[in-house]
């Protein structure tokens, strides 16, 4: 899967995607990010990315041009508000439209204005070949880039960031996890807190005893029935006491809706 990450802070980026399974994805050639900057997509002196407000008011707006440019140059496309539509020139020189280019890569805005990012969200995008991630800066983006070039915008939280750059990595490792062949572990993304619409059960290593912190006698059984019973009944658990609201969402059965009972009424 192939990431473009637009930013004015293409620095931010490499340690954290030099590191770990990233790192490894990349190598692996599971994953590619391609880090463009903003700021090469300028054509005046002094390379200008922001500008005043219209209107007046405090602090600065990224101006579109280099924003459209820069994408527009990576994916192939163009957008013209008179046309009011996308078209991308496919390698052959066929004429895409809008729909076709959308459905091929999400031209994903990170901003607090967003639809908030979350597991299912994760794997939705992690269905695409490409994704295409515009990290913002500044006090807020020119308008124009929402409306005519992102295809969706994406929150992390509702909180407000400086910019777009520490969501833009957050998204990319966990669709990256999602994806075949990331994890060595073939299993590893189905058991993650948020997969399975619970969160993870307890989890224990050597020594069985650690400063009088006992490992369950269940994990060193070898029962392993015995011990999938257990991990349910914990995710159940922790699920009930700190996240209730994702039981609602959670698939689940007879028997988990039984013991979240036997939890309500001890
Ligand atoms: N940019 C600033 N704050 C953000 C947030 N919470 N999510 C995504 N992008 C942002």
């Amino acid at each position: 899967m192939q990431f473009e990450v637009f930013t004015l802070l293409p620095e931010v980026f490499p340690s954290y995607l030099e590191t770990s399974i990233l790192k490894r994805a990349r190598e692996r050639g599971l994953i590619e990010v391609r880090i463009h900057n903003i700021r090469d997509y300028t054509h005046d002196k002094h390379r200008v990315t922001d500008d005043t407000p219209c209107g007046g008011g405090g602090g600065m707006v990224m101006k579109p041009e280099p924003v459209f440019e820069a994408v527009e140059s990576v994916l192939e496309m163009s957008f013209d508000f008179s046309l009011k539509e996308h078209s991308a020139s496919a390698p052959d020189g066929a004429i895409q439209t809008q729909v076709e280019v959308v459905s091929q890569t999400p031209i994903i805005l990170l901003t607090p204005q967003g639809r908030v990012f979350d597991q299912t969200v994760a794997k939705e995008l992690s269905q695409h070949k490409k994704i295409a991630l515009i990290c913002g800066r500044y006090e807020g983006v020119d308008e124009r880039i929402r409306e005519g070039l992102a295809t969706d915008e994406i929150s992390i939280g509702d909180y407000v960031l400086t910019g777009g750059e520490l969501p833009a990595l957050i998204l990319i490792d966990a669709i990256a996890r999602l994806l075949p062949d990331v994890l060595g572990d073939p299993t590893g993304a189905e058991d993650d807190s948020h997969a399975m619409g619970l969160l993870e059960y307890p989890h224990y290593t050597r020594p069985p005893e650690f400063r009088g912190g006992k490992v369950p006698d269940v994990l060193l059984s070898g029962d392993h029935a015995k011990i999938d019973k257990w991990r349910r009944e914990r995710a159940l658990e922790r699920t009930y006491r700190k996240r209730p609201d994702m039981l609602e969402r959670a698939g689940l059965t007879e028997m988990d809706r039984k013991f979240i009972e036997s939890l309500r009424n001890p």
